[in-house]
């Protein structure tokens, strides 16, 4: 993200600067922080928004919150765990727009990027809560792929040290 980027950054700051919207920085996602995400994905959705000649300034906005449900979801495997995933990809959006509409003013379009950013859960109303929803979709796919790789490229060095290890102990057996 281009944070010199001065149109971006003064609708963004006020946000940002919140102590609540900081919370999102300690709540994990795929590899990164929620943070991280909600950031990548307003400045992608913004990009888009300008180009097009939409409401770029809510796009930023709403982009921004659009997971802003302040709990951690736990992703440890359990009987339930399909259930409570499926709870929360309908439910995590109600959860980040009642937290935004209790910190922010948020207009139309700002709540329905929010709450619909879900689709197919709920049809977006806005074509600025369509580019969110798209953005956010692709950089999820990009985030669980490099996630992917990174943790099998650790088991892969996991696997290639103990084996190294076996053979130290087995050469100093002899
Ligand atoms: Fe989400
Ligand atoms: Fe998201």
């Amino acid at each position: 993200m281009n944070y010199a980027d001065n149109r971006f950054m003064e609708i963004a700051e006020p946000l940002v600067n919140n102590k609540e919207f900081q919370k999102m920085k300690h709540i994990e996602h795929h590899d990164g922080s929620v943070y991280d995400h909600v950031m990548n994905v307003s400045y992608q959705s913004y990009k888009i928004a300008y180009k097009a000649g939409l409401n770029w300034e809510a796009t930023i906005r709403g982009a921004l919150l659009h997971d802003f449900y302040l709990y951690k979801f736990d992703k440890r495997f359990r009987l339930k765990l399909p259930l409570d995933a499926l709870k929360h990809a309908v439910m995590h959006p109600v959860r980040a727009l009642e937290n935004a509409a209790s910190h922010f003013e948020l207009n139309e379009i700002e709540k329905d990027i929010i709450v619909r950013h879900m689709f197919p859960v709920r049809i977006p109303r806005y074509k600025e809560s369509w580019i969110v929803s798209m953005v956010d979709k692709h950089l999820a796919v990009q985030e669980y792929y490099q996630n992917f790789r990174k943790s099998t490229s650790k088991k892969y060095r996991e696997q290639y040290s103990t084996i190294k290890f076996s053979k130290v102990q087995y050469s100093e057996a002899k």
